[in-house]
């Protein structure tokens, strides 16, 4: 019994277990920096780290690249340094455009094998996290989903109620008319 809510509390927490995780988002101001940190299994810790950025191809391309010792490595404005007491590394894009916004992976290298990725998402806009940015879904924050059921919900019951009692008055009416046609 113990074990099943054991295993199904794994089953729940995947991120928690994974071997490579990391924040999903970053939000920074233009002109500031987005600090992403990633962290993984301690089985990785002399492995290659990168940072790589999604490309209109698909294509995962290298930023930086750490060498899997704690040297921080720099290229251009990405930085990118390992920790292997903390099994994390953090990676720093500096004096940050609207152009960096884009989606990106940490990235774990691994020999003979498929490497570990984690995919992190790099929003630029003044304001914080809840200030407008050019991505549309996100924001259909939750409270205007609410609002949407809601009024859909509204028109549903403005719009059947009156079609039911229509269709109610319809079958009586016509259950009235065929009464007084067999009495005729
Ligand atoms: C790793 O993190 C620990 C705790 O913050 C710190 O004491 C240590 O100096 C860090 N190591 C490197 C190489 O940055």
């Amino acid at each position: 019994m113990q074990l099943l809510s054991l295993v199904a509390l794994l089953l729940l927490l995947p991120g928690c277990f994974s071997d490579l995780t990391g924040p999903g988002v970053v939000h920074a101001a233009p002109g500031t920096s987005a600090h992403v940190q990633c962290r993984y299994d301690q089985k990785y810790e002399a492995n290659a780290k990168y940072w790589c950025r999604i490309t209109s191809k698909g294509d995962c391309l290298f930023l930086v690249r750490t060498s899997g010792l704690e040297y921080p490595v720099k290229v251009d404005r990405v930085s990118i340094r390992d920790n292997h007491t903390l099994y994390q590394f953090t990676v720093t894009m500096d004096r940050l455009t609207a152009s960096d916004a884009g989606t990106y992976r940490c990235g774990v290298h691994v020999n003979g094998g498929p490497d570990l990725l984690t995919p992190i998402t790099v929003k630029v806009s003044t304001g914080g996290p809840n200030a407008p940015d050019h991505d549309l879904s996100s924001n259909w924050d939750s409270s205007s989903i609410r609002y949407l059921i809601y009024v859909s919900f509204l028109i549903l019951i403005g719009l059947k109620t009156p079609l039911l009692l229509l269709l109610v008055f319809g079958i009586r009416w016509m259950y009235i008319r065929t009464q007084q046609s067999s009495d005729e």
